[in-house]
């Protein structure tokens, strides 16, 4: 058994055991999940802002937060941090080449391009762009680059700037999951997938280990974009799996927490806490327990109060309000679920990573039964893309 297949095996154990913490609709709930226990949610409720705050941006003070209330916070953490940082090697690129490519995509194509071993192939780019990532390739590997993408401007666009920095790059306007896209996947090639979504990643190893490639490294990212309504593991260990993961679950590992100033954050407690209010209001007049969406509401109807977007939800969703409704109540109800809803948020924080490393080591497996060598790490810190595994994988006795 691989380490990666131990440590797959781990953390679905702790995921699957702590599954009350973190794999639920906070959205759709009237109170705290945990209800039965009482001092859990009392110490929840009695965090203030800024505590929430503090401990949204910081794992281990999460870690170490929730370490009374969750018996395998600490073990999570420590599976996680398993996770290293991979190798960089200095490469360097002609000036100029990051003309056009805004600043932290620059940082995390020079990082992902540091850490993959040169192995003399030709390069296939994967859901390209505009292939930022294919010129830095063709000019530090000298090797011919073939940027497959969807959108036809951006292949356009793409190619003139190939063309003005005189690299070897050839642009397929193609569907990734079109049978004419196999063609562009050979056995002696390198595959490379900076930030491509769901099942676009997940077509690609599936359909270089088919072809049996002889590399490919992504970067996987938006594992809730897939075309079946749960997640369809790849490997035979999470097969085995209990975790039926929904696309709600899916999102999970995208839920960073993001700065915001204090308006926006004022804007987000009154729209979110208006949208609550609503959907209790609407549970009592239907007498109904299923949650009402809403559709986008324009800002400036935020200003109007709470009443003005109540009557406006309801004629959007065809609700009949009655007369005499205390709406101040149910804006204040509104205001007390979104305080809880941002403390289970907070709790559900601690199961990100583990479900997207989960999510990865699932790759990593696949990989390796299908006959790869293949490595798990970080390319790149945080800040400069949350979004920062790297799955690296060169097939075995390639001859
Ligand atoms: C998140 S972007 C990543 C682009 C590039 N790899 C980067 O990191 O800058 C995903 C890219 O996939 C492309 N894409 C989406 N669906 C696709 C499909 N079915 N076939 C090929 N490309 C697709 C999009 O047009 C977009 O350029």
């Amino acid at each position: 058994m691989s380490n990666y297949v131990e440590l797959f095996r781990h953390l679905d154990a702790l995921l699957v055991k702590n599954r009350q913490f973190w794999q639920f609709m906070p959205f759709v709930e009237r109170g705290f999940v945990w209800h039965q226990n009482l001092p859990f949610c009392q110490w929840l409720t009695a965090l203030d802002d800024n505590q929430l705050q503090v401990l949204s941006y910081d794992i281990k003070a999460l870690t170490t937060a929730l370490m009374p209330w969750i018996d395998d916070a600490e073990a999570l953490t420590q599976l996680v941090s398993k996770i290293q940082p991979l190798t960089r090697t200095d490469r360097s690129v002609p000036q100029g080449f990051d003309s056009g490519i805004p600043g932290r995509k620059w940082q995390q194509i020079i990082a992902f391009n540091e850490v993959l071993p040169p192995l003399g192939l030709p390069w296939l780019e994967w859901c390209a762009g505009k292939g930022y990532l294919g010129r830095v390739l063709a000019a530090s590997h000298q090797q011919p680059v073939t940027s497959l993408e969807w959108q036809s401007q951006l292949c356009i666009d793409g190619e003139k700037a190939a063309k003005q920095l005189g690299l070897a790059i050839n642009f397929i306007h193609a569907d990734a999951f079109s049978r004419e896209s196999d063609n562009a996947i050979t056995t002696r090639q390198h595959a490379v997938a900076l930030h491509a979504c769901g099942d676009l990643h997940v077509s690609l190893l599936q359909r270089v280990a088919a072809n049996k490639g002889a590399a490919v490294s992504i970067s996987p990212c938006c594992y809730h974009l897939i075309r079946q309504s749960h997640y369809q593991p790849m490997s035979t260990i999470a097969k085995t799996s209990t975790l039926v993961l929904s696309k709600h679950d899916l999102r999970l590992p995208l839920q960073e927490t993001v700065t915001a100033g204090n308006r926006v954050k004022q804007l987000r407690f009154v729209e979110v806490s208006f949208r609550l209010g609503f959907d209790l209001l609407q549970r009592e007049v239907s007498q109904t327990e299923t949650y009402l969406s809403v559709p986008n509401v324009q800002k400036a109807l935020l200003n109007q109060g709470f009443e003005a977007f109540c009557v406006w939800a309801a004629a959007r969703r065809g609700v009949q309000l009655p007369e005499n409704i205390d709406f101040d109540k149910w804006q204040r109800q509104g205001e007390k679920r979104f305080a809880i809803i941002e403390r289970m948020e907070l709790v559900r924080q601690l199961f990100r990573r583990p479900l997207e490393i989960w999510l990865a080591l699932d790759r990593v497996c696949f990989l390796e039964e299908q006959g790869y060598e293949v490595v798990l790490g970080t390319f790149c810190d945080k800040p400069i893309t949350p979004r920062n595994l790297l799955i690296h994988a060169e097939r075995r006795n390639i001859s």
